[in-house]
């Protein structure tokens, strides 16, 4: 995984040129040395990027109008601008297709921060009052947005990684920022710290629709959202890969102890979903009993 940048159309000549990465097709997208391979566009637009190893590149140009649409969101999302087209500036349908709807009343934010190496971040509408998962770059538009849809009661930040610009969005909407005490440092304003490892909930405030789950081992504080016992948003702690069709944990980028990140595995098979929503690597909906048995497998698989 890797990231960084902005929606703007990126000037194209002879410097940049040199810079671009060497295995992209000829053709108007492109992707330059600056990519941090973080798999954003990837994960946005499949058909059009892939990965190298240590970055990503153009594999094939888009044709339909579908995949013009999501070579233009995976533009739009890199964290550090490191996609470009040589013809069209962006379309503003592009920007407003973001925050994008995926299911019910969640929302892929778009508009990925380099200051969290591109984590993806999500929005939740509900009538006890939206969340936001962790934070995605502060723009005027993405703050418009979430005020036409009731505007951010809490900001669930996942782990010390991934706060990016959450402070922004907390100040303007007046949000309640919940953070576990262990990764405090990376948002010591927050206003409400959890602490210890059990699941902590508050149906008063939030509605019984909300669990929160320590799962110590990416970081010390790392936890995870489950939403209506069906949405688990993993922030770094759980992933799918679609190649190979297996639940993963990021191994080679865990901070804090891979055998305390086996148990906190070990511990979400106390809870079923069908939805694993990521902060790197793929998203899956997975049926709840198969989900369940590929969590088992990786459990065996990280021993
Ligand atoms: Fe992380």
């Amino acid at each position: 995984m890797t990231f960084f940048r902005s929606s703007k159309k990126k000037t194209i000549n002879m410097d940049n040129q040199n810079k671009l990465v060497p295995e992209c097709v000829p053709g108007d997208f492109f992707v330059d040395q600056t990519c941090i391979n973080c798999d954003t566009c990837r994960q946005l637009a499949p058909s059009v990027f892939a990965d190298q190893g240590n970055y990503s590149y153009v594999k094939k140009q888009p044709a339909s109008s579908i995949e013009i649409e999501q070579a233009n969101q995976a533009l739009l999302c890199c964290p550090t601008a490191s996609i470009g087209n040589k013809q069209e500036k962006i379309s503003p349908e592009y920007i407003d297709d973001f925050p994008l709807k995926l299911v019910d009343h969640i929302f892929y934010c778009g508009f990925n921060s380099r200051k969290s190496y591109g984590a993806n971040s999500y929005f939740i509408e509900h009538a006890n009052g939206n969340w936001l998962v962790d934070s995605p770059r502060y723009t005027k538009h993405l703050q418009n947005k979430f005020e036409q849809l009731g505007g951010i009661k809490y900001i669930f930040l996942t782990h010390r990684d991934d706060v990016a610009d959450s402070e922004n969005y907390a100040h303007y909407f007046g949000a309640t920022r919940i953070i576990h005490k262990d990764d405090l440092s990376a948002a010591p304003n927050a206003e409400l710290i959890i602490e210890g490892q059990n699941e902590y909930t508050d149906n008063e405030s939030f509605s019984s629709d909300f669990k929160i789950i320590p799962v110590p081992g990416h970081t010390q504080g790392h936890m995870v959202l489950l939403f209506k016992d069906r949405f688990l948003f993993t922030g770094d702690h759980l992933a799918y890969n679609p190649e190979s069709d297996e639940l993963i944990a990021f191994e080679d980028a865990c901070w804090y102890s891979w055998n305390e990140q086996r148990k906190s595995m070990k511990k979400l098979l106390n809870y079923s979903f069908d939805w694993i929503l990521t902060g790197h690597g793929s998203r899956a909906n997975i049926e709840k009993e198969r989900m369940k048995k590929k969590l088992l497998e990786l459990i065996h698989r990280m021993k």
